[in-house]
């Protein structure tokens, strides 16, 4: 009697042990393969992802009052200008891609503008070589600011909620103040010096002691500022006290923006561009993005080989993807920019057929030499200087913003009284003809300086739709990286079957044609797979973290899923 109790509890332990070791087996095998783990909350009246906690919660709070995407998206801008000065953002610029949820798309540019005064040989001497750092640490390096006006344009088109219930939880933030975290403190002191050496007077966020997590960094200038935006809406911003003072912190050095730049700055809606990438729609950013149009090119690219069969980041995965990307950002070089004054080919680019014949030259025994690689014919690295943020409201509107100060807290330049900080995008111009600017990336007449044109970007905010339904907002900061990224986590949960937060976490790879090197991230590729690489003739160069990815995914079951990326402070937060 006794043996017969006993001896289930012996089969008990034994496969509980049992089930315990093929967990860690499967476990193992997993972390191998380097699919991440990890699982997510799931909501179904709002979702707002984004660079940090404070943003997040204004964005939800608004959703909560009755707010819309747009209403969410107003207030989370601005909320990121507080907390997350590395990006700014009232002195940049960005782009929107907008999905209604009755299906309907739109996108809005807010791209920075080259000034009135600029033009194409202006940060050259008089040799015609490029004078260092003048497109990127200096009063001349801003383009004229795009943010305000792109969300006022926003707001009035498809806002909800009044513009000033909006900005207000960004005006409370910089005068009382938020405990910032351990990364924004190292930014902050690592910059300093910059910030002394750029502002002779007027410097803020510095903390002569050296910032810490948990301090309070109190704002009162650009409490100012915003509430200026608040009252007036744009024109607190493009004319008036604050545009002065821009005009006034140019004129203190060499800048060139005037107030007929500001008061003539407006953002422009624009159609999406769209392709389709097997049973799933994708509906991306025009030019003067590059990022929409690459971000379709690598998709058509890619299509007919089955990823999915060889794996998550195996050696053949890894080398069709940079294969595809060589190409594509050979094209790039080439072809875009903005459209207002250069004819960009976007039909052809997309076109399926012109990608796939673009793949055909490829040699499975070895690495295409870029050199090799030239634009094809047609008819037609890691800072947090940019910021990318996804919502979705309970009706199924949705909204995916990328926007930047191009550089790490932009220029470095504050504009003095104002309280915030310029953006340094000018470098996004092609300065020089096949010179790299700060993300190595090349290009030529299409993207050279004209007074009133807005530099090409990378940024890629993107909406998928599955069967006609929304299914997933996507987008991420990482200059030059931002469209492999993108182009990556769409993949880790299209082929891959990853959870948004897999997709987000899961370690990434970049090439883009020029410099000749694919960048990784620590542990994105296993010892085999690198070795079969090296073997082939790539060049593999380990680098710190690629992109900031915040999405959100609709489930099957019709639920929001976030993945808020593990590199910066980004927060997901849904009801
Ligand atoms: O618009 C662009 O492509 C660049 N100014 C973006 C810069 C960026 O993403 C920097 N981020 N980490």
């Amino acid at each position: 009697m006794l043996n017969n109790i006993k001896q289930p509890s012996n089969n008990f332990i034994f496969h509980l042990l049992r089930v315990l070791v093929l967990i860690l087996l499967f476990q193992i095998a997993k972390s191998q393969d380097n699919i991440p783990t990890a699982s997510s909350p799931k909501y179904k009246k709002g979702m707002v992802v984004c660079a940090t906690p404070y943003a997040a919660q204004v964005g939800l709070d608004i959703l909560k009052k009755g707010g819309n995407v747009i209403d969410a998206a107003v207030a989370v801008q601005f909320a990121l200008q507080v907390t997350h000065p590395e990006a700014g953002n009232i002195g940049g610029g960005g782009l929107m891609v907008y999905r209604a949820a009755n299906g309907t798309t739109k996108t809005l540019d807010f791209r920075e503008k080259a000034p009135a005064n600029s033009n194409a040989n202006m940060y050259l001497d008089s040799t015609g070589k490029v004078i260092p750092d003048l497109s990127l640490n200096t009063r001349k390096a801003s383009g004229v600011p795009g943010s305000v006006d792109g969300m006022a344009t926003a707001h009035k088109k498809l806002g909800s909620l009044k513009w000033a219930e909006l900005i207000q939880p960004a005006i409370d933030l910089a005068r009382k103040g938020f405990k910032i975290s351990k990364r924004l403190a190292n930014d902050l002191n690592r910059t300093k010096s910059d910030f002394v050496k750029n502002n002779q007077q007027n410097a803020y966020l510095i903390n002569e002691n050296g910032w810490k997590e948990g301090d309070l960094l109190v704002q009162e200038d650009l409490a100012k500022t915003l509430e200026l935006i608040r009252d007036k809406g744009r024109d607190g911003f493009y004319s008036g006290p604050v545009a002065n003072l821009i005009v006034k912190e140019m004129k203190s050095g060499n800048g060139i923006i005037t107030n007929a730049d500001l008061e003539n700055y407006h953002s422009v809606w624009r159609n999406a561009i769209t392709g389709d990438y097997k049973k799933y729609h994708i509906i991306t950013m025009p030019p003067p993005s590059s990022g929409g149009v690459a971000l379709l090119q690598l998709l058509q690219s890619v299509k007919k080989y089955p990823l999915i069969k060889w794996g998550f980041n195996s050696d053949s995965t890894v080398q069709v993807m940079v294969e595809a990307e060589r190409r594509v950002y050979a094209d790039r070089s080439k072809y875009l920019g903005d459209p207002d004054f250069f004819k960009v080919p976007v039909d052809s680019l997309i076109n399926p057929q012109y990608n796939q014949k673009r793949m055909e030259n490829f040699d499975w025994n070895a690495a295409t030499l870029s050199s090799a690689i030239l634009p094809g014919i047609v008819a037609g690295y890691e800072s947090d200087q940019t910021t990318h943020y996804s919502i979705v409201d309970g009706e199924g509107n949705a909204v995916s913003i990328t926007t930047t100060l191009n550089d790490t807290f932009g220029s470095k330049v504050f504009v003095g009284g104002a309280g915030f900080l310029l953006n340094d995008e000018m470098d996004d111009f092609s300065i020089k003809p096949g010179v790299p600017n700060m993300y190595g990336l090349v290009g030529g007449k299409a993207n050279s300086i004209e007074p009133g044109k807005r530099m090409l970007s990378s940024m890629t905010p993107t909406i998928v739709e599955k069967d006609g339904k929304l299914f997933m907002v996507v987008g991420t900061p990482g200059g030059s990286t931002i469209i492999t990224s993108v182009f990556q986590t769409i993949l880790n949960v299209i082929e891959f079957n990853f959870d948004m937060q897999q997709a987000v976490d899961a370690k990434k790879f970049h090439h883009q044609w020029l410099p000749d090197v694919v960048t990784i991230e620590k542990g994105a590729l296993q010892e085999n797979c690198k070795n079969i690489l090296i073997s082939k003739g790539y060049k593999l160069v380990e680098k710190g973290a690629i992109g900031r990815v915040d999405a959100i995914l609709i489930t099957n079951d019709g639920y929001y899923q976030g993945g808020a990326d593990p590199r910066g402070d980004d927060t997901k937060l849904g009801w």
